[in-house]
């Protein structure tokens, strides 16, 4: 997988040296003290997977770390070994930890092209070779993914009798989503007549979604990297998630997620998360951030040559 982080991307870019493949190896930190540093991060990372079953070993590592330490600050907790006793103690605080950890930054229509694409390209020839699809937003986040492609299906007068699966690890966003109360920050890329259409002011840049839209998705928490993945899908978006993971972590999760797509489905990854080397995947490239898994005829897929997607 390559990533291209661009300006103007949704998540917070991970800041120079911190993510997006560009961490120096473990070797090749500069200062005893980061070193030092690291090793605390280890052992709270042990901590934490046997307290909460948070396996931060697949995330990457800087990153995990720098928010960890601002967690930290925030809440004026000097050591990891602290913080790894309260988390302990504490059910609440190791929620509000462990959301803040998994970055849940998403908007209506994010990455506008993608969407247009699933519109003209995907779903009109999904709907002729099947009255029902299986629609699976693979960390839904606020639920803005899967409540899109909703809007998108209704629009195309297509709406009803689909299965529409949103899921995601952290509680508080899932809650979120289930409410449908959004903020003008998430509708900045809504087309004006989707917004009109769709949403209703319940106050000062405040929106609620249409009840008709938000009873056609259901939420469930879902640990990617721990839980069985569904499977039958037609069509599975994992987007803006894979960027946050190691490079093998990735490379398991894509092939993962390719098994959960029925043959000839698509999956969608975000704009900066392009799999290099679908083939090894058994999935074709069909546009920028869109796959397809082969047909049931086609040849398996080679096992990877590499951990590398
Ligand atoms: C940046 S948001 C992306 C939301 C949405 N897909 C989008 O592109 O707008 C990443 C989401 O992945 C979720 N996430 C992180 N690790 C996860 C895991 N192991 N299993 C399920 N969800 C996870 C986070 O909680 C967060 O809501």
């Amino acid at each position: 997988m390559s990533f291209t982080l661009s300006h103007g991307e949704l998540p917070p870019a991970p800041e120079p040296g911190t993510g997006a493949g560009t961490a120096p190896a473990a070797g090749e930190r500069a200062s005893g003290a980061s070193a030092l540093g690291t090793l605390e991060f280890q052992h709270f990372k042990r901590r934490l997977l046997a307290i909460a079953g948070f396996d931060l070993e697949q995330y990457k590592g800087e990153q995990m770390e720098r928010r960890t330490r601002q967690w930290m600050q925030r809440m004026g907790i000097p050591t990891m070994a602290a913080l790894a006793r309260q988390l302990g103690q504490d059910a609440s605080l190791r929620r509000e930890f462990l959301d803040y950890l998994t970055i849940n930054t998403s908007q209506f229509f994010r990455d506008p092209s993608t969407f247009e694409a699933l519109r003209r390209r995907v779903l009109p020839g999904l709907l002729h070779a099947t009255g029902r699809l299986r629609i699976w937003s693979a960390g839904c986040s606020i639920g803005a993914e899967p409540y899109t492609i909703a809007i998108i299906l209704d629009e195309m007068g297509q709406g009803a009798g689909h299965y529409l699966l949103g899921t995601d690890i952290d509680d508080d966003a899932l809650e979120r989503a289930r409410a449908g109360e959004y903020h003008d920050l998430h509708l900045t890329t809504v087309p004006v007549e989707t917004k009109r259409r769709y949403f209703r002011p319940t106050g000062p840049g405040r929106w609620s979604l249409d009840p008709g839209i938000r009873e056609r998705v259901w939420f469930r928490h879902h640990d990617l990297l721990r839980d069985p993945l569904p499977a039958g899908f037609h069509l599975v978006l994992c987007r803006h998630l894979l960027i946050y993971l190691t490079q093998p972590s990735q490379a398991a999760l894509i092939r993962r997620l390719a098994g959960s797509l029925m043959p000839g489905g698509f999956l969608v990854v975000g704009g900066p998360e392009q799999i290099s080397l679908p083939a090894e995947y058994g999935l074709e490239r069909v546009e920028h951030s869109i796959y397809r898994r082969k047909p049931a005829d086609a040849p398996p897929a080679p096992g990877p040559s590499s951990a590398r997607p």
